[in-house]
């Protein structure tokens, strides 16, 4: 919404389209957007809405509006005085990615409301059949196509309701997670926002200083969301006696998104909303954010609006050719930032702020029990070993799926870390928000300030990587790496008996920079070892004790990016099966360091070359009776044993890119993948 200086149709509809292509790593299925329509001739009323949806990236939508405006200069170059737009790019859950089942979807023929919608709706059958006992006829096999018609069926029933108003109806009868925003015809010069569950945040861009650093949350007596077996509406809530607050300010752009990189270049204060808030933006220029009363305590009578550290630099490509390759390549300087403020090299002493009032109770728990999905999960099995040995508490590290379809149990003396570079993924917000209700101290270890799992946690570590936008994940990885062994130097800090071993590994992170900058020189021979390996179907990765995870990542980066199959293997398990797949074809890569499990890994490594298998070797540099077993080999710096996970990932990291870009696949959008999975 804008009242800065006036916008052409042209400059929202670019606008959007620069937007989306910051968030298209959430989703890359589908695209569309909604914006008024140009005035039918010179007298017409503009207020009807012009929908354009396409499969694919947000390339092949800008192409098609290209074309739309061709021909139509003289309707999309006139300035506007206030426009509102809203814009999708969609991961699908229901429904396969087509036109139809693009968001924004659409109340009816005329676009009356129009919505986009990330998240589930988990009702969303019983919700179509009560709107098609109504007359409602579907069009998309999408979950959304619900919220669009419902709020029609409730402006329809109940006149005289503001568009928050019939926002806040609707959500009531909502299940499951969204992240939603409208536009109507009916409400021209407005847009109403929501969510729960899924992530949302107002930019505010004010040419003055805004009145307030917060935005009043008004409430509303209505009955609170409840389970219902059977859809019907509930009766309305009073909203009546409710009065909308605005910022006042005219002099102001609104902006709703996802995460912070779609509006960064615009504003760097932002508003994140919290579940069930009610965000309006006006054509008055007031932005009011209203919600249902609730009587949790911690629920604070005001949104705080924020103001980010990120900069427009962070999430553009640079000189790289894909933002994977260039976060790889930031790593040097991520894990600084992650140490920086918090390992001091002169004195020897790690302080983690977010976490230091709550060390004597994480001292007296039961266990900890380290829980997260994807690479996210490998940086905790990366570091269990060392947590085991500094803390020596019982450490247990969970699929958070996994941990929740097993009803795992908790108990008030447990501590529960939940690692998440996005902090939104929904089974570890969900697996979080299980042990907070059985009392357990939440950690979280996160890389997004105002995230979902920052803010539900009572104490945690922001990684500090800074914005990862490849959807494979990397510098988040070495950085949630990092922490933890930050967590585990904070642990043991007065046991007399590891001082030394603190002290190694204290210097082991004051070098990390350099050996990582020398294992980045690799990356030629890396590619020239991709050459060799990218027409094979297959690719084993091998390897034990603080590698074993550098195993289970590499893998899983060479799954996402190169659509081959690859396995992390742990050694020890060789013998017990992965044996069977070892001949002269199969490409296997061993990590043999001279670490304390040495002398198994060569006792691996010679039963895969007695049956003619041929390692592909990462070892340590000018270990020569080591290499003499192999033909290739990749060498990388020697440090403490609990760190070189951090250096023998990168090889990994390297190989997949070259080998994805080799396969000719896209690397920052892999195929059926999203950065940030907010569905169960
Ligand atoms: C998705 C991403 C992965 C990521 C995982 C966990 O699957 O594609 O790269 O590791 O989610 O994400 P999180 O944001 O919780 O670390």
């Amino acid at each position: 919404l804008n009242y800065l200086t006036p916008k052409t149709r042209q400059q929202v509809l670019d606008l959007l389209l620069q937007g989306l292509k910051r968030l298209e790593y959430r989703g890359y299925d589908s695209t569309g957007v909604a914006i008024d329509a140009p005035p039918a001739g010179n007298d017409g009323d503009g207020d009807s809405i012009i929908l354009v949806k396409r499969t694919g990236k947000v390339k092949i939508l800008e192409d098609a509006i290209t074309e739309l405006c061709q021909g139509a200069e003289a309707e999309f170059g006139q300035p506007l005085d206030i426009h509102i737009g809203i814009a999708h790019t969609r991961w699908a859950t229901h429904g396969v990615p087509s036109e139809v089942n693009s968001h924004p979807q659409r109340s009816d023929a005329a676009n009356s409301f129009v919505v986009v919608h990330n998240g589930i709706i988990t009702n969303y059958k019983d919700v179509k059949t009560f709107l098609e006992k109504r007359g409602y006829v579907f069009e998309s096999d999408t979950d959304t196509e619900v919220i669009a018609k419902l709020v029609h069926h409730l402006w329809q029933t109940h006149p005289g309701y503001t568009f928050g108003q019939l926002v806040e109806q609707a959500i009531q009868q909502l299940e499951g997670a969204f992240a939603i925003a409208f536009k109507s015809k009916h409400f021209p010069g407005e847009c109403v926002a929501s969510r729960r569950g899924s992530p949302l945040l107002v930019g505010i861009k004010a040419k003055t200083k805004l009145a307030t650093d917060h935005v009043p949350i008004l409430y509303a007596k209505a009955h609170r969301p409840h389970s219902q077996k059977q859809f019907q509406l509930l009766p309305p809530g009073d909203c009546s006696g409710a009065e909308y607050q605005p910022l006042e300010d005219k002099q102001v752009e609104y902006f709703f998104a996802s995460d912070a990189s779609a509006v960064i270049e615009h504003t760097n204060r932002v508003i994140y909303l919290e579940d069930d808030d009610v965000a309006a933006v006006k054509s008055d220029g007031s932005l009011s954010i209203h919600r249902l009363n609730k009587s949790s305590s911690d629920d604070p009578h005001a949104r705080e609006i924020i103001t980010l550290k990120m900069e427009i630099q962070q999430i553009m490509k640079g000189n790289y050719d894909y933002f994977m390759l260039k976060e790889i390549f930031e790593q040097p300087e991520s894990v600084v930032n992650t140490m920086r403020g918090r390992v001091r090299f002169d004195t020897q002493t790690v302080v983690l702020g977010g976490i230091k009032e709550y060390i004597p109770e994480i001292k007296r728990c039961r266990r900890l029990m380290l829980i997260a999905c994807g690479t996210s999960y490998h940086s905790a099995v990366a570091t269990r070993q060392l947590l085991e040995e500094l803390t020596e508490l019982p450490v247990m590290v969970e699929l958070a799926s996994d941990f929740l379809d097993r009803n795992t149990p908790i108990f008030r003396d447990d501590v529960c870390f939940f690692i998440s570079q996005s902090g939104e993924t929904a089974d570890t917000l969900m697996a979080l928000r299980y042990c907070k209700q059985r009392g357990a101290l939440i950690v979280g270890i996160t890389n997004t300030v105002g995230s979902s799992i920052c803010r539900e946690s009572h104490c945690g570590v922001h990684i500090n990587a800074g914005p990862e936008i490849g959807v494979a994940s990397t510098k988040a990885y070495t950085s949630q790496f990092i922490s933890l062994v930050m967590f585990a130097l904070v642990m043991s800090e007065d046991r007399l008996s590891l001082q030394q071993r603190r002290l190694e590994i204290i210097d082991g992170l004051s070098q990390l920079d350099e050996h990582i900058r020398s294992v980045l020189q690799l990356n030629s021979q890396v590619q020239e070892l991709a050459r060799e390996l990218y027409q094979h179907k297959s690719l084993l990765i091998m390897g034990r004790g603080f590698n074993f995870a550098t195993c289970l990542e590499g893998a899983l980066k060479v799954k996402e990016l190169t659509y081959m199959h690859s396995e992390g293997i742990l050694a020890g398990e060789l013998k017990h099966g992965p044996l069977a797949l070892v001949d002269d074809e199969m490409p296997v890569l061993m990590i043999v360091l001279r670490d304390p499990v040495y002398t198994k890994c060569m006792n691996a490594l010679q039963q895969v070359t007695s049956r003619r298998g041929r390692p592909i070797l990462i070892c340590e540099a000018g270990d020569n009776e080591t290499m003499a077993h192999s033909t290739r080999s990749l060498q990388i710096p020697r440090t403490v044993d609990c760190l070189q996970g951090v250096l023998t990932v990168i090889p990994l990291q390297l190989l997949s890119y070259h080998i994805a870009v080799l396969r000719g696949c896209d690397v920052d959008c892999p195929r059926n993948l999203a950065k940030s999975v907010t569905v169960e």
